[in-house]
């Protein structure tokens, strides 16, 4: 039960996020108001494995909530997804005497976790472990939102903003690869707060003729010079759309992969206070005894949904919302 909680480990996993910050002073925070004590795990899985880590105090995580990245660095761990490289972990975990692990990450580093939990077991000890959801590309089934977000759409808008700028001064074509792995939701919603002429996401098949090329034809005809075209990265490459884009309509594309930059900056309130939730809820699932659990956003509310059963849950992807989109573009047609 969560009266055995006496100490925890915090840990940041995967491709860092803005917000990420925010979570690690939620949780330790929370941790030292229920008298548990915290331990900062460095690079990730890593950072167990290699014995990486640095005690935090309430002191030790002042003045990060709006600071970009991960104080505890984070890092992808081959070592990690073998027996013996959590029994590694493990053995860190017994010499420091933690009983739960909080790890912050996607469903990467969720399956870590409950590896690492059943493999404790096995070895007769008991660690419990819970997940935060944090990812720019908000590709994690069991939440309706993961932290950074909301941070890297921003960043991404002021960039297109500015490239809007320019691409109207010289009644030109923008073709702009935006991050999201597999993944639409950052392309759409960008798209959607940019008023692109055209969005390109995996989760729609690419019809070249219907996607790009008639929505920039439509645009010309509804008197629109100038063309914004959001491409996902999981879409392809965005130089090779604009080399199809100048090969079918004669026009010269301008091409921008914003890349890592949409990864930095601080935090927005949406992220700040979304983490701060979720890694107050992460604590307390501990301290009451959920046993391993991700902490998910569900209808605007903060759950605790069972490890297992989080990683089996997929997300639908709202077509209604490319549909809009496509509505409110210039020369915009109905979906196809
Ligand atoms: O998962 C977050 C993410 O930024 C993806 O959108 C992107 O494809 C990937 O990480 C890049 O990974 P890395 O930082 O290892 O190049």
């Amino acid at each position: 039960m969560g009266d055995n909680i006496k100490r925890i480990g915090v840990l940041t996993s995967g491709g860092d996020a803005p917000g990420m910050n925010a979570a690690v002073r939620a949780v330790v925070r929370t941790a030292v108001g229920q008298g548990i004590e915290c331990v900062g795990i460095r690079r990730g899985w890593n950072g167990l494995i290699n014995s990486d880590f640095v005690p935090l105090t309430g002191s030790s995580v002042s003045h990060i909530i709006n600071k970009g990245g991960t104080l505890l660095y984070t890092a992808r761990s081959e070592e990690f997804m073998e027996e013996a490289g959590r029994d590694k972990a493990l053995n860190t975990c017994r010499l420091l005497g933690l009983d739960g692990i909080v790890a912050i990450g996607g469903d990467g580093t969720f399956r870590g976790a409950l590896a690492l939990s059943r493999q404790a077991a096995q070895r007769g000890m008991s660690l419990q472990v819970v997940g935060i959801p944090a990812t720019i590309d908000n590709d994690i089934g069991c939440s309706y939102y993961t932290i950074g977000f909301d941070t890297a759409c921003n960043t991404a808008i002021e960039c297109i903003d500015k490239l809007r700028d320019t691409m109207q001064s010289h009644e030109r074509c923008s073709v702009v690869e935006v991050m999201g792995r597999h993944a639409g939701y950052l392309a759409l919603a960008v798209g959607i707060a940019v008023g692109a002429t055209a969005v390109l996401i995996p989760e729609r098949e690419l019809d070249f003729e219907r996607d790009i090329v008639d929505k920039i034809r439509r645009a010309r005809l509804a008197g629109t010079t100038h063309y914004m075209v959001v491409v996902a990265e999981g879409c392809g490459s965005a130089v090779e759309i604009g080399d199809r884009i100048h090969q079918e309509l004669g026009i010269d594309p301008r091409v921008t992969v914003l890349g890592h930059i949409q990864r930095g900056g601080s935090p927005s309130v949406q992220d700040r206070e979304t983490a701060s939730r979720m890694g107050y809820e992460a604590v307390m699932s501990l301290v009451e005894g959920d046993e391993n659990c991700v902490i998910s956003v569900q209808s605007g509310c903060t759950m605790r949904i069972e490890m297992e059963e989080a990683l089996q849950m997929t997300k639908e992807f709202h077509m209604d919302r490319y549909r809009l989109l496509e509505a409110l573009t210039n020369g915009g047609s109905k979906l196809k």
